[in-house]
């Protein structure tokens, strides 16, 4: 993103100086999280410093990393992405808030996103699930990033927020400038505006209004006894927009990537459907998106460095996830282990408001693609490729299989299903 270096400032010991631009990885671009664990390398310390993007620190294991994205005394959430410039132009709430206003802008989300809310939404995702797999299941083929990445998660998102699903093209694009691997200063700035100017109509036409919808929910809720101000609407309603965007999106690509890679894998899946949400989990751990960041609140001496006011410091979740202090053999997949630690949803009082949706999305996705798709894999002679970036992604996938192996659900076999694909 930032081609120019920065100076190493005096209180960085050059023994924690690394060459490591998140937007632009080590490597040729095919594995994304091998990529991020070159810092894992003998005699690389726990905390370094890189002159890229503005100059930051960068926690490469799994306990400062968990330390800083949690710590709120220590690290602000008032800038959580690099370089520092591009952050500043970002207030979501509550994404970009800190104690004390957190706690009470967190609560606008929770009861809406709680595994109770997402478990009355699972028939209506399941129906859009089903819908987009038959879509192209008999053509034997698929580009899963366009057909079913990019459409499902903002499909259902934009369903449950009550906006038009023809604006979802859009709202991806807007998501990629600001958070993949191209995404400058400007395009991020541009993309704000864009959002903005999208969802100020529907801000205005909901607050203060009683719409049962998800978006007229949050907007409505009360803070420490009061309404929202048309500003905080605003930045609540880009911040569930943003969320629900791209992240699941992304996720899918890994997955699917796996899958159709090891058919041993699939194969355990579709003999025991019941080891599936097992099987999301370990896939959370070992394919994280998120390369997140925090502000230094005030100087400290941490690590056994100084650390100043105003410095950004990266808590990269697949350091954490695929740290081999924490997590044995971190780069194999297990869907048996017994005991894991990941960060991929971040930790502490920021973690994800919008994980049990997550988590639904990818285990229906395998569930009912695996039903009807149980043989599947990348197009023959295709080059994977990865971005970098905030959200790291699996820039295309292509997949293959031969019709005569796919079974046929007949729809109607779930009438719940078929009035919930009508309704959508
Ligand atoms: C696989 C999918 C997802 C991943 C990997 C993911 C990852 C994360 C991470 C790492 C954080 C912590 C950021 C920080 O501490 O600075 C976060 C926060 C958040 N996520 Fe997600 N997310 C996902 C899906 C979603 C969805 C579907 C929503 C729906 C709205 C959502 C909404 C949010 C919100 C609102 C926050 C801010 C919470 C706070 O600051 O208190 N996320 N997410």
């Amino acid at each position: 993103m930032d081609k120019v270096l920065a100076e190493r400032p005096a209180h960085v010991p050059a023994t924690r100086v690394v060459d490591f631009d998140i937007y632009n990885p080590p490597g040729d671009g095919r594995d994304f999280h091998a990529a991020w664990k070159t810092l894992h390398a003998a005699g690389v310390p726990d905390l370094v410093w890189t002159p890229h993007n503005g100059g930051h620190w960068i926690a490469t294991r799994f306990k400062i990393i968990n330390q800083v994205a949690a710590d709120q005394g220590r690290f602000a959430n008032r800038v959580n992405i690099v370089p520092k410039a591009s952050g500043e132009k970002l207030r979501f709430i509550p994404a970009n808030s800190d104690p004390p206003e957190h706690a009470s802008y967190r609560m606008l989300f929770n009861s809406s996103f709680s595994p109770k809310s997402i478990r009355g939404l699972e028939d209506r995702i399941r129906g859009l699930a089903i819908k987009l797999i038959e879509s192209f299941r008999k053509d034997g083929r698929c580009n899963f990033t366009t057909v079913y990445a990019e459409v499902f998660p903002i499909q259902i998102f934009l369903s449950m927020m009550e906006l038009p699903n023809e604006d979802a093209p859009m709202l991806l694009r807007c998501a990629h400038k600001m958070f993949g691997a191209t995404a400058t200063e400007t395009s991020v700035a541009d993309s704000i505006q864009t959002l903005s100017n999208y969802l100020r109509p529907w801000v205005e036409l909901r607050l203060g209004k009683g719409g049962n919808d998800l978006h007229s929910r949050l907007i409505n809720g009360r803070i420490n006894g009061r309404s929202l101000t048309t500003q905080e609407a605003a930045q609540v309603s880009l911040t569930a927009l943003l969320g629900g965007l791209d992240t699941v999106s992304v996720s899918l690509g890994f997955f699917m990537l796996f899958l159709a890679r090891n058919p041993s894998y699939r194969s355990e899946l579709t003999a025991n459907e019941s080891t599936i949400p097992a099987a999301v989990e370990e896939l959370f751990r070992r394919f994280p998106i998120a390369i997140m960041a925090r502000e230094v609140k005030s100087d400290i001496d941490y690590d056994g460095v100084e650390m100043k006011q105003g410095e950004m410091v990266l808590w990269p979740a697949p350091l954490a996830n695929l740290d081999d202090r924490v997590n044995e053999r971190p780069m194999d997949i297990d869907f048996h282990r017994t005991f894991s630690e990941y960060v991929t949803f971040g930790a502490g009082a920021h973690k994800c408001v919008g994980q049990h949706l997550a988590r639904t999305e990818m285990r229906i996705t395998i569930e009912e693609w695996l039903k009807r798709i149980p043989e599947f894999a990348i197009e023959p002679g295709y080059e994977i490729t990865c971005s970098g970036g905030c959200a790291a992604s699996v820039a295309s996938l292509p997949l293959v299989w031969d019709v005569a192996s796919t079974r046929d659900y007949p729809l109607d076999e779930k009438k719940a299903d078929l009035q919930v694909i009508s309704a959508l």
